[in-house]
């Protein structure tokens, strides 16, 4: 708790420079926003002292007799006035603002993709960075629009309080004393109550990333089958039931919280206020100190500078409170990937993948233990050369695959391409040498040909999209579709799409380390969903198609490893053992143990002769 005060406490000087942060993005973003709220803040700050100096004087004409023309020139002026600036002010609102803020969401969140993009795959594995991520996500565009409209509406009020300020001490300097020492009472209690807001969405946060999962979970096809054919859904339900609760108790706890402070606190000044300025001015009546033109006249526009006085109050109360928001957009835009980028370019053509002495441990839990994952593994693989890693399940193959992509870099040890350590080259171009069909793939609503290529696809390439789907054994079904590789994907966005059985999307997923040239083919569990006939097709294929690459090959299905040169044996995070198949049937270790366990229940090979 006294952490979380802390957090929650920040010096002026942030709450300013957090504000003037967000500001300067919109200026860098969205120039014109920022213009014309300011413009607009300055015309209506101008409108509402006009209208208050003209109020004041037609009140005050009933008591010295003023000529009737004069005033009705005087309301006339002030009718066109709001006439014409009520009309600009629609135009904007209605037809300017929306756009802006639309072109303002579009161009922070494009930063805020890349820069997701460009994080390592570690933060996806912190809840603390993923709760950052989601408020950034959430509220990025939404704050920097509420500064804007702020300090739009502070110039407003800046500009109009002046004019007001000026009558109202010649009207009573002791009400215009009051107003302003109960504005500032009213701050502080705005600035607690927004620090309680604040507060109440942290608490808030993983319980509505807990409520939006189990949303997401009944509205996305995926979910659909395990929850109607299995007990899932009453497993959510009851979580859902729980994690509402738990909302709802907030909602309450934070609702006596808020009661107090603006009910037992706020009203109160605010009602008492109104009675005592009102009070003055009625024994300045019956005193004869003022007429009733006067009195009006007073009346109105104590209770103009007291709305605008406290309106300014409230709104200055919230700098605080976007700040904090502020703070962690800003933190997650400072978040540094660990994993970066070198310049040594990378030796061409590939000559080996050398990985010595490789030991690695995910980042540390909640428990703070951070346990290894692999252990002091050397490997070397050299070009055009096919080696196969298997082990039981979570033996940590997909991991290694991880490190080779610089999905993770080792916690010790090196991993070397043609003789250099893969940190030193520029991260993009590197991972473009490597080919890769993941073990939990996913496929995209975009065409089969985008898929495939994970582009655009123009028209010089549609060659190559269809010769990788035939190396990937798609080529029947591809018949099948009316609109061939333009074919669209899930039918999320569009009627006409097509949704794909998993073994016929697993082949789309293979299809795009067939659409150019690697230097390094990796698939990990690639036939997983394929049917017996498809998996040697596709074996056929990688043979013939890859008989020059590098490949390495992840399978628990030891038919198909065995056309491997190499295989390696891992076990508990360490290469048990390696050999040819026939070497490592000879040992009769534990890779035979697992090759005849699987042999007993496979009635014929699948294996091209
Ligand atoms: N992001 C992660 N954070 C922490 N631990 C992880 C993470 N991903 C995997 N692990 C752990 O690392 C170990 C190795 O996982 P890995 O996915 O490499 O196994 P695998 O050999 O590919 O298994 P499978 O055959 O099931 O695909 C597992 O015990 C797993 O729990
Ligand atoms: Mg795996």
């Amino acid at each position: 708790m006294e952490e979380k005060e802390k957090k929650l406490k920040q010096p002026l000087r942030r709450v300013v420079s957090n504000n003037i942060f967000i500001l300067r993005q919109v200026w860098r973003l969205m120039p014109s926003y920022l213009i014309l709220t300011v413009c607009e803040g300055i015309m209506w700050g101008l409108i509402n002292s006009a209208e208050a100096v003209v109020f004041y004087t037609i009140f005050n004409a009933l008591d010295t007799g003023e000529p009737f023309a004069r005033m009705a020139y005087l309301i006339g002026m002030i009718s066109l006035f709001y006439l014409i600036s009520g009309i600009l002010d629609r135009l904007y609102w209605v037809v300017i603002n929306p756009e802006i803020k639309q072109t303002l969401h579009y161009r922070m969140h494009r930063e805020l993709f890349v820069r997701a993009q460009s994080l390592d795959l570690a933060c996806y594995d912190d809840p603390k960075f993923y709760n950052d991520f989601v408020f950034a996500m959430d509220e990025a565009d939404s704050r920097a629009i509420k500064v804007v409209d702020e300090v739009g509406k502070l110039i407003n009020r800046l500009v109009a309080s002046g004019t007001l300020f000026t009558l109202l001490f010649t009207i009573d300097t002791l009400v215009a004393v009051l107003i302003f020492a109960c504005s500032l009472i009213t701050t502080v209690i705005w600035l607690i109550g927004n620090k309680i807001g604040f507060r109440q969405q942290e608490e808030g946060k993983p319980l509505w990333r807990k409520s939006n999962y189990i949303n997401r979970t009944f509205h996305l096809a995926d979910y659909a089958k395990e929850l109607r054919t299995s007990r899932a859904s009453e497993l959510l339900m009851e979580e859902y039931t729980e994690n509402c609760g738990r909302l709802i108790a907030m909602q309450k706890r934070y609702g006596k919280k808020y009661f107090l402070l603006y009910g037992l606190c706020d009203s109160p000044i605010s009602i008492g206020l109104q009675l005592t300025t009102l009070l003055v001015m009625f024994f300045k009546l019956i005193a004869g100190q003022v007429q009733l033109g006067g009195f009006a006249a007073a009346v109105n526009t104590i209770w103009r500078v007291r709305w605008f006085f406290f309106d300014i109050c409230q709104r200055i109360a919230r700098f605080p409170e976007h700040a904090l928001y502020i703070e962690k957009y800003r933190n997650f835009l400072s978040t540094e990937p660990t994993i970066r980028s070198g310049k040594t370019p990378i030796p061409e053509p590939f000559a080996a993948l050398e990985l010595r002495h490789v030991s690695f441990a995910y980042p540390a839990g909640e428990d703070g233990e951070a346990k290894e994952t692999l252990h002091d593994i050397n490997l070397t693989l050299h070009a055009g050369e096919k080696i196969a890693l298997v082990g039981y399940n979570g033996a940590g193959k997909t991991t290694l695959i991880k490190l080779i992509m610089r999905l993770y870099d080792p916690t010790e040890g090196q991993i070397l391409w043609g003789g250099v350590d893969i940190r030193e080259f520029d991260l993009e171009e590197y991972r473009q040498k490597i080919g890769t069909v993941f073990q939990d793939f996913k496929l995209f609503a975009a065409s089969i040909a985008e898929n495939v290529l994970c582009t655009d696809c123009a028209e010089d390439r549609e060659e190559d999209v269809r010769r990788a789907l035939d190396a990937a054994d798609f080529t029947d079904k591809l018949e099948s579709l009316e609109d061939g590789i333009h074919t669209h994907l899930t039918r999320e966005f569009r009627k006409d799409g097509t949704n794909l059985s998993g073994g016929e999307s697993q082949k789309i997923a293979i299809a795009r380390v067939f659409a150019r040239p690697y230097e390094l083919i990796i698939m990990d569990e690639p036939s997983a969903a394929l049917d017996p006939l498809a998996e040697y097709a596709l074996n056929h294929n990688i043979l013939k198609q890859c008989a020059d690459s590098t490949v390495i090959f992840i399978s628990h299905r030891l038919s198909t490893t065995r056309m491997a040169q190499t295989i390696y044996m891992l076990a508990d995070g360490r290469i048990a053992e390696s050999g040819s198949h026939e070497e490592l049937m000879a040992q009769n270790g534990k890779y035979a143990e697992m090759f005849n366990t699987q042999a007993k229940h496979y009635i014929s090979e699948v294996l091209p002769a």
